[in-house]
């Protein structure tokens, strides 16, 4: 998220726009909580993970009370146009505060990648490669022992976390809200057939709204007899120096937003679809969806068993 504040800010400039940051998200546009923002107030930035503005939820800002006082701080401190950036809740912000006649342009960031008009989201890329590199080091201890690992990653609603963690880790098995989970089939049954391919260590990946770890912890150690240690990532997938792809994909998200503004185009999201970089308008881009690529479901599956005879030829 730096990196796009660093982008928004300087973008800003380069077209002779001053700026200001809202902190602590929509509630700080209600409390008119903001800092002036110049060139150097957001260098070093880039390398930093979270956000140098806060962020917050705000109840208030539901509320069209809210949305007034928000629309009033705009008037005060001379808001042309806002940048805003975050995911599902920050848009529907967003969308309220445009039909108030404030325009503001989106920018897509959530671990979770699961804003459905983009295909990427500012952060995804650094939450993979943190859990990879978590998973990778407890592989090391899973082998030795010759144990199964159930790690839980983040994803209330979504599992594209999960999955393209399992699939880049070798995951025995991976979990996710979108596909009901079938514990004999989807857990039993893969450890087994792993075994069976000569495995003496399991993964399981869990995202959080598939199910608790503990739980499947749990019902490993019953149902499969074999010793499993549970590990939650929690918050250690929100933070930690930014990735390439995402501090690339912010910069170029901000610099977008800015221009779209300073060119007179607002009420959009900028969106990344197959490499190209767009502008959708909110209320579009609000109804659209993404679902989990069940592709990607089967090369997961594919790849820890793949050459290996199947249940049913066992
Ligand atoms: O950004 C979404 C998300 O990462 C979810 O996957 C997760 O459930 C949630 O944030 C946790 O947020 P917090 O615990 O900070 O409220």
């Amino acid at each position: 998220m730096n990196a796009a504040v660093r982008a928004v800010v300087r973008t800003a400039l380069a077209n002779g726009i001053e700026c200001v940051g809202i902190r602590r998200g929509w509630q700080g546009l209600i409390n008119s909580d903001f800092i002036l923002l110049n060139r150097d107030s957001v260098g070093h930035i880039l390398s930093r993970g979270g956000t140098m503005l806060y962020t917050a939820r705000s109840e208030e800002f539901m509320t069209e009370a809210g949305q007034r006082k928000a629309v009033a701080t705009c008037k005060m401190l001379g808001i042309d146009g806002i940048v805003a950036i975050g995911g599902d809740g920050t848009f529907r912000g967003a969308l309220a505060l445009s039909r108030l006649g404030i325009p503001v342009v989106g920018v897509p960031a959530t671990i979770d990648n699961d804003i459905g008009c983009t295909h990427y989201t500012i952060g995804f890329d650094t939450a993979c490669n943190t859990a990879i590199e978590c998973i990778d080091r407890l592989r090391d201890t899973m082998q030795s022992h010759e144990r199964c690992s159930i790690v839980e990653v983040m994803g209330r609603n979504a599992g594209f976390l999960a999955l393209y963690v399992g699939i880049a880790v070798g995951a025995t098995s991976v979990l996710v809200p979108e596909r009901e989970v079938d514990f004999q089939k989807d857990v039993v049954e893969r450890i087994q057939d792993s075994r069976l391919a000569g495995n003496t260590h399991f993964m399981i990946v869990v995202a959080e709204g598939a199910g608790s770890a503990v739980e499947v912890g749990k019902m490993v150690r019953d149902s499969v007899g074999i010793e499993p240690r549970v590990t939650v990532l929690g918050h250690i997938q929100r933070g930690g120096t930014p990735s390439a792809r995402d501090r690339e994909t912010a910069t170029r998200m901000g610099y977008t937003a800015v221009n779209a503004l300073a060119q007179g185009r607002a009420n959009s999201i900028i969106a990344i679809q197959g490499g190209e970089i767009m502008e959708i308008p909110i209320e579009e881009a609000l109804e659209m969806k993404k679902s989990l690529q069940m592709e990607r479901y089967r090369i997961m599956e594919v790849m820890q068993l793949g050459g290996t005879a199947n249940r049913s030829s066992l």
